[in-house]
């Protein structure tokens, strides 16, 4: 071998050894970008946009989509109904309460506390003319809206999701309640 020869050797196995790290370097890093990758996406292979579009029709074919057998199909099937009154009974006015205090809390004493547009406020001076038209003239008009000389009192106090019912019982809180 000559010197020449050896000086040759001498670099080529450092190259090698070098491409070697190299090579356990790639591999490496190859296998924690799988890791992360696999990490992000579902286990069947579904993008996580993809498993959250899913999961939404799942929400929303539910009542249809599921199947109801034997006992826990009857528990989900009640729970479901009991969901269903639920979302109906949040369409009416304030969950359908009969306590006038409370409707007259949320809506009518917004004009009538204060005496905003000419609402008579919640003092008999200004109610003993009204009230002795009687009750059903008082519940009409707060049902069906009245505008008289103060000013214009909105058809079921400008919430149509009021039911006759809470209004009556509102317009008799209102009555009871004044000095
Ligand atoms: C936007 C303001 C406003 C709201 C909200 C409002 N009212 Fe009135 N209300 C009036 C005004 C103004 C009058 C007086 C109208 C007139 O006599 O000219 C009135 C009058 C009335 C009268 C007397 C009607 C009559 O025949 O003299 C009743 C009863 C009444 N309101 C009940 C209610 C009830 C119950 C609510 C809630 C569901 C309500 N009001 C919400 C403004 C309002």
């Amino acid at each position: 071998m000559t010197k020449h020869d050896a000086t040759f050797l001498r670099h080529f196995s450092m190259i090698i050894a070098g491409l070697m790290v190299f090579t356990v370097f790639l591999i490496l890093f190859a296998s924690h970008l799988y890791a992360g990758f696999t990490a992000r996406e579902g286990a069947d292979g579904t993008s996580p946009r993809e498993a959250a579009r899913i999961a939404k029709v799942d929400e929303r074919i539910k009542p249809v989509g599921a199947v109801y057998a034997g006992e826990t199909g009857r528990a989900a099937m009640l729970a479901a109904a009991e969901a269903a009154r639920a979302a109906a009974a949040s369409k009416v006015a304030y969950g359908g309460t009969l306590d006038g205090s409370v409707i007259y809390g949320n809506l009518c004493g917004a004009c009538h506390t204060a005496g905003v547009g000419g609402a008579p406020k919640m003092e008999m001076a200004a109610w003993s003319g009204r009230i002795s038209q009687g009750m059903e003239t008082l519940v009409k008009h707060a049902t069906e809206g009245f505008q008289g000389d103060a000013g214009i009192m909105p058809a079921r106090g400008g919430n149509p999701s009021l039911t006759d019912e809470q209004i009556a019982a509102t317009v008799q809180y209102m009555v009871d309640s004044m000095q």
